[in-house]
C-alpha cells in the first residue's frame, strides 16, 4: 500500500497532525495506523488533570508558565523551545475547542482553571477528570467527518524502511539515512504487509510499561522509540523517565489508577502512615512542588516507615464539590469500598511519563530524513530533566502543528523520496510459529521487575550495573526468539521494551550527577555540565 501522508498513532499528536494535513490536501491520502482494534485506545484518553496554557491574561503571562517550565525542567530545557510551545499553545487550544472538545466552565461563562504541582497559577483547562478522554472523543469525531482520513486499526508497525532494508549498511554515522514508510503486521490477516509513503509521522506515545507499576495503558510499550533507535536515528534523554507521585495503591491491578495531581492542586494532602502532612519537611510549595520532588519524598517516607503507599487525604473537601470536578475518581474509590470524604485513600508513585525519546527540532524533523515525530514519543527539548504537569497534551499538539507546517512548507522536496524504489517484502525465512507464547509473558515480567528494582526513583551505580547485566541476558534470548519465530504483537513489544530499558540504563549510567527525575545517590549533587545525553 503506498499513502500520501502516513501517521503512526491515534492519540493527540497523530489526530491533531493528521487533520491538518487533510485539511490542507483535500485530494491527498492521510493513513493512520493504531495497534489496537479501537482507535481511542491510547495514553491521550487516561489523561486526567488538563492542558496547561496560559488563558487567564490578567493573572497569568507566558513569562509565568515560562518561568515554571524551566524551573520544573531543572536547567535541561531548550529555553527557545519552551517559549515556542507556551506561547503558541492558547492558539493551539482554541483549535481543539473548535473540534468539539468541551472544558469546563465555572458559573460564569469562563473556562474553570485549575492547578497543578509547579504551576504558579491557575492554568489547567480540564474536563471533569476525565480530559483526555474528551479531547480523543474530538478529535475522532473530526477525523470520522474528514473524507481524506483513514483509520488502520488492527495493524501492528514492526520497523520503519530506510536503506537498510535496500541492503546498504546504515550506521549511526551514515548521512542521510531516510525512511521509506514502514513494515506492518496485519493482525486481521496475520501477514506482513508494507505501507510506502514520502512523508511518515510517528506519534507512538510513551514506554510506561517498561515498569511493573504504571499508569500506561498496555499500548505505551516505547515501540517509535525503538524502532528509530534500530534504525540508527538519535535518541535523546531516556533516564529521565516520570514517576506521578499519586497512583492508586491497588496491588495486582495493572495499569494503576491514576489520582490526578489536580486534586492536590485544590488541596489534598500527603499523610504518611502516621498521619503526618510529610511535604513540609521536603519542599516549601509543599504538596504541589514539581513531580521528581514530590515523587522522591513520598518514596523515602514509604522507606522510612517500611510501607508500599502513604495517602492522600480528601477528607476535608466538601463532598458536592469533590464529585462535580472528579467524577470517576470519586466512583473508582468508591468501587473498591473507599470514600474519598471519609477515608484516606492510599498512594504510590508509579511510572507515568518519558520525558525523552525521539531526538527532534523545531520542526518535529528526526535525524532521519523524511520522518517526523511529536507527542510523547519525541524528545522536544520542552521537558528537560523533569516534565511540568499537563504540558505534554499542550507540547503534542504544538509539535503536531509544526510538523504540518514543515510538511506543507516542504512538500515538493519531500516527494522525491520514494520513486523508483523496490522495497523488498518482509523476510520470514526460517521462522516457525512460536511454541511457548508464556516465554514471552515472563520475559515481559521479568523486564519490568528489573527495571521497578533497579532503575526506580533512587539509583546506585551497582544497581544500574545489575539490571543492564540481566537486561543483556533478556536481550540475547529474545533475540533469538525474533529470529526464529514469526512476529507477534507480543514478541515486538517485548523487543521494544528491552530496548528502551537499556536506553533508559544506558543514559543513566552516562548522566554523572542527580537532576530533576535522575537521582543517583553515587551522584547526590548536580554537575556544571549541562547536557543532553543522546543515544
Ligand atoms: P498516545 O496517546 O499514547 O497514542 C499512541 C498511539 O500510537 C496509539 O494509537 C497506539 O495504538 C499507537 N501505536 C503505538 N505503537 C504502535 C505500533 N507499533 N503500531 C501501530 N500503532 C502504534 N498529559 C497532560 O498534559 N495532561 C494530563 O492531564 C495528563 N494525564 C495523564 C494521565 C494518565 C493516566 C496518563 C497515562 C498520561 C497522562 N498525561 C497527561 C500524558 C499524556 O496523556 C500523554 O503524554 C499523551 O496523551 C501522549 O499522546 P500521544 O499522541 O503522543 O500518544
Ligand atoms: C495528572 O492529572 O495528574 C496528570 C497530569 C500530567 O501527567 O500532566
Amino acid at each position: 500500500m503506498q499513502t500520501d501522508f502516513l501517521v503512526i498513532g491515534s492519540g493527540i499528536a497523530g489526530l491533531t497532525y493528521a487533520l491538518k494535513v487533510a485539511n490542507q490536501f483535500p485530494d491527498k491520502k492521510v493513513t493512520v495506523i493504531t495497534k489496537t482494534n479501537t482507535a481511542e485506545e491510547t495514553n491521550t484518553k487516561y489523561a486526567q488533570g488538563g492542558v496547561a496554557g496560559v488563558w487567564n491574561e490578567a493573572k497569568d503571562s507566558f513569562e509565568k508558565h515560562i518561568e515554571d517550565t524551566l524551573i520544573a525542567g531543572d536547567g535541561l530545557c531548550n529555553k527557545n523551545v519552551v517559549e515556542i510551545v507556551v506561547k503558541e499553545g492558547p492558539d493551539r487550544i482554541k483549535e481543539i475547542i473548535e473540534y468539539g472538545t468541551r472544558f469546563d466552565k465555572d458559573e460564569k461563562g469562563a473556562y474553570a482553571l485549575g492547578k497543578e504541582g509547579g504551576h504558579s497559577e491557575f492554568r489547567i483547562l480540564h474536563h471533569k477528570d476525565v480530559t483526555g478522554n474528551e479531547i480523543e472523543r474530538a478529535l475522532l469525531q473530526t477525523v470520522a467527518k474528514t473524507k481524506n482520513i483513514s483509520i488502520i486499526h488492527h495493524c501492528f508497525v514492526l520497523d520503519i524502511i530506510t536503506q537498510h532494508h535496500l541492503g546498504f549498511l546504515v550506521t549511526k554515522s551514515t548521512l542521510n539515512i531516510t525512511c521509506y514508510g514502514v513494515y506492518v503486521l496485519n493482525l486481521n490477516t496475520n501477514e506482513v504487509e508494507k505501507i510506502t509513503s514520502n512523508i511518515t509521522l510517528l506519534a507512538t506515545g510513551g514506554c510506561g510499561q517498561t515498569y511493573r507499576a504504571t499508569t500506561n495503558p498496555k499500548i505505551a510499550t516505547g515501540d517509535g522509540i525503538a524502532m528509530v533507535y534500530r534504525a540508527k536515528g538519535r535518541i535523546e534523554n531516556m533516564e529521565f523517565i516520570q514517576f506521578h507521585p499519586t497512583a492508586l495503591y491497588e496491588p495486582g491491578v495493572s495499569p494503576s489508577f491514576l489520582i490526578t495531581e489536580a486534586v492536590r492542586g485544590d488541596g489534598g494532602i500527603l499523610r504518611n502512615k502516621h498521619g503526618e502532612a510529610f511535604m513540609e519537611k521536603y519542599d516549601s510549595r509543599k504538596d504541589l512542588a514539581p513531580r521528581d520532588i514530590v515523587a522522591r519524598a513520598i518514596d523515602s517516607e514509604m522507606k522510612r516507615t517500611g510501607t508500599e503507599y502513604v495517602y492522600l487525604d480528601c477528607r476535608h473537601f466538601e463532598k458536592e464539590k469533590f464529585i462535580h470536578h472528579f467524577p470517576n475518581i470519586y466512583e473508582k474509590c468508591l468501587s473498591i469500598g473507599i470514600d474519598v470524604i471519609q477515608h484516606l485513600i492510599p498512594v504510590a508513585p508509579a511510572a507515568h511519563y518519558s520525558c525523552g525519546g525521539i531526538k527532534t527540532d523545531e520542526n518535529a524533523c528526526t535525524s532521519i530524513q523524511n520522518l517526523y515525530a511529536c507527542g510523547e514519543c519525541a524528545s522536544t527539548g520542552l521537558h528537560g530533566a523533569n516534565r511540568l504537569a499537563s504540558n505534554s497534551l499542550l507540547e503534542a499538539m504544538v509539535f503536531a502543528h509544526r510538523a504540518f507546517l514543515h510538511v506543507s512548507n516542504h512538500y515538493q522536496t519531500l516527494q522525491k523520496n520514494i520513486d523508483n524504489i523496490t522495497i523488498p517484502d518482509w523476510n520470514t525465512k526460517g521462522t516457525t510459529e512460536p511454541k511457548e507464547m508464556i516465554l514471552i509473558t515472563q520475559s515481559f515480567k521479568e523486564l519490568q521487575q528489573i527495571m521497578s528494582d533497579y532503575v526506580g526513583i533512587v539509583r546506585t551505580n551497582v544497581r544500574l550495573a545489575r539490571a543492564m547485566k540481566r537486561l543483556d541476558l533478556l536481550f540475547e534470548e529474545t533475540e533469538q526468539l525474533y529470529r526464529s519465530t514469526k512476529v507477534s504483537p507480543q514478541l515486538c513489544e517485548l523487543r521494544n521494551l528491552i530496548t528502551t530499558g537499556y536506553l533508559i540504563v544506558k543514559a543513566a549510567e552516562f548522566r554523572k550527577e542527580s537532576r530533576g527525575l535522575h537521582f543517583n545517590t553515587d551522584y547526590p549533587n548536580k554537575s556544571s555540565l549541562l547536557q543532553n545525553i543522546v543515544l
